[in-house]
């Protein structure tokens, strides 16, 4: 986790680079950038909503599966930048995800005015169903 601590302003950097070039959010107005250190390496995601609302894909979705696309299967962090005046958490579904390759993983959000939340995973997603409940 330290060596994540280490990476978060670069995380966070390439979440806001994200949020600003390449979310697609005409229906929400909600811009959302993320980014995940996987293995060492960086991996951004925007959100990108369709015009069948429920297609719409979260940036932290979009950023897990660039970096296992990638052929990572670790996640140490994730951060998600957003232009909201308070830090927004990631969304069940997205904490779901972000759970399967992460279990552990430190969650850092930014809001429009650099505000930040910090938390790990488990605090906003006790009691996960992950990988290892299906081997009983
Ligand atoms: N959104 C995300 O990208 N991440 C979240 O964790 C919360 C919500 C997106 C989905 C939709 O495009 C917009 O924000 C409004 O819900």
């Amino acid at each position: 986790m330290s060596a994540a601590r280490d990476r978060v302003e670069e995380l966070v950097a390439a979440a806001r680079e994200a949020m600003e070039r390449g979310s697609y959010a005409p229906y929400s107005n909600f811009n959302v950038g993320a980014a995940v250190l996987a293995e060492g390496e960086v991996f951004p995601g925007a959100n990108v909503e369709n015009a069948a609302y429920p297609m719409s894909v979260c940036a932290e979705r979009n950023a897990v599966a660039a970096a296992v696309i990638a052929g990572k299967r670790s996640i140490d962090a994730v951060a998600v930048v957003t232009r909201a005046e308070e830090p927004t958490p990631p969304c069940g579904g997205c904490r779901q995800v972000l759970n399967e390759f992460g279990p552990k993983m430190l969650v850092v959000i930014e809001a429009a005015d650099g505000k930040r939340a910090e938390w790990t995973l488990p605090d906003i997603l006790p009691h996960a169903f992950g990988p290892a409940d299906l081997k009983t």
